[in-house]
C-alpha cells in the first residue's frame, strides 16, 4: 500500500570537507556501511522497496552502491571474503532503485518536488540519511513504526523527538494536541526557530510519510528560512487544511550531519553491532 521511499541526498556535506570534496558525504561509512546504506535498510523493514533518490552533481557514486560491480564480485565469488557484501547483495535483491537529479540546490521541499516523477500520485516515505536512527532492541525500525500509524491514519506522519534548549534552533518544531501517548495532530509548525520563538520541545527527525497532495502544496509554498522552500512550511499548510501527525518514535538518533553526532554513531554501532 505504502511501497516508495525518496531519499534527497544532493545535499554537499561542508562539515565534512575534505573527506567529501569528491565523495558524497551519505557514503561515509559508520563502520564498514555507508551511511545511506542504514537508511534504506531501514525503509526496507518498513516494506519500503522502491527507493528514489534525489541526486546532484558528483553524487554518482551513490548510483554505483546500489548497483553490481562485476570485477569486484567476480574475484571474490566463492572466497570467505564473500560475506561482506551480504548485506548491500541482500538490499540489491530486495529493492529497486530509481534516480533524479537536483538541478539547483533551493531547500528540502524542493528537493522532495523533485521526487515527483519518482513517486507519483501515491503516499510515500523520505529519509534523511543523515539522521541515523537505530532501533531499541529487538524494536523495530523508525519508519516502519510510522507506516503502522500511516495504516491507521492515513495522513502525513513527521517524527519528532525531545531536544534540548540550546538544539532547538537547529530544527522543525512542532506544535501539538497529544491525541494518544506520544502521537500529536500538529497545529503549528516553524523551521529553525529561536529558542524563544520555539513552540515546543518536540524537533522534527528526518523521516516523514507525505500524502501526494503535499506536491501540490509545495508548488504554492514561497521560499522560507534562509530563502529556502521549507517541507516544514508545506507540511504546515497541510496541517491547518487537513491533518499532520507528529510520532515520538521509539528508537536513538544520531546526527550525523555533524562531525561529533557521526563519530558518536560510529563508536555505538562499532560496540553494540559490528563487535557484538
Ligand atoms: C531538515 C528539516 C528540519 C528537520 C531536520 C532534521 O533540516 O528542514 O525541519 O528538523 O532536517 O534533521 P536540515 O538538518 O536538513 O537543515
Amino acid at each position: 500500500m505504502i511501497k516508495k521511499c525518496l531519499f534527497p541526498v544532493a545535499g554537499y556535506g561542508t562539515r565534512f570537507l575534505p573527506a567529501t570534496k569528491s565523495m558524497p558525504k551519505e557514503i561515509l561509512p559508520i563502520v564498514n556501511k555507508p551511511l545511506v546504506q542504514y537508511g534504506v535498510e531501514e525503509a526496507i523493514e518498513a516494506g519500503l522497496v522502491d527507493i528514489g533518490m534525489v541526486t546532484g552533481r558528483g553524487k554518482r557514486s551513490i548510483e554505483d552502491h546500489f548497483d553490481v560491480n562485476y570485477e569486484l564480485e567476480h574475484q571474490i565469488s566463492g572466497s570467505d571474503k564473500e560475506e561482506y557484501l551480504a548485506s548491500i547483495r541482500e538490499v540489491m535483491d530486495k529493492a529497486a532503485f530509481s534516480f533524479t537529479r537536483q538541478v539547483e540546490m533551493r531547500g528540502l521541499g524542493d528537493a522532495i518536488l523533485n521526487g515527483k516523477r519518482l513517486i507519483g500520485d501515491e503516499p510515500f516515505g523520505v529519509v534523511l540519511s543523515d539522521d541515523l536512527c537505530l532501533p531499541e532492541e529487538d524494536g523495530e525500525g523508525v519508519m516502519a513504526q510510522m507506516v503502522k500509524l500511516f495504516k491507521q491514519f492515513r495522513c502525513s506522519i513527521v517524527a519528532i523527538q525531545e531536544v534540548p534548549d540550546e538544539m532547538i534552533h537547529k530544527f522543525g518544531v512542532i506544535e501539538g494536541e497529544q491525541i494518544k501517548d506520544g502521537l500529536f495532530q500538529v497545529t503549528g509548525m516553524v523551521e529553525k526557530p529561536a529558542l524563544e520563538d520555539a513552540p515546543s520541545n518536540l524537533a522534527i527527525i528526518g523521516r516523514y510519510i507525505l500524502t501526494p497532495d503535499i506536491f501540490d502544496i509545495i508548488e504554492e509554498t514561497p521560499p522560507g528560512k534562509n530563502g529556502e522552500v521549507q517541507i516544514t512550511d508545506a507540511l504546515l499548510t497541510q496541517a491547518k487544511n487537513g491533518c499532520v501527525l507528529a510520532y515520538k518514535f521509539k528508537g536513538r538518533r544520531f546526527d550525523c550531519g555533524s562531525v561529533e553526532g557521526f563519530v558518536e554513531a560510529t563508536n555505538h554501532v562499532y560496540e553494540n553491532i559490528y563487535k557484538a
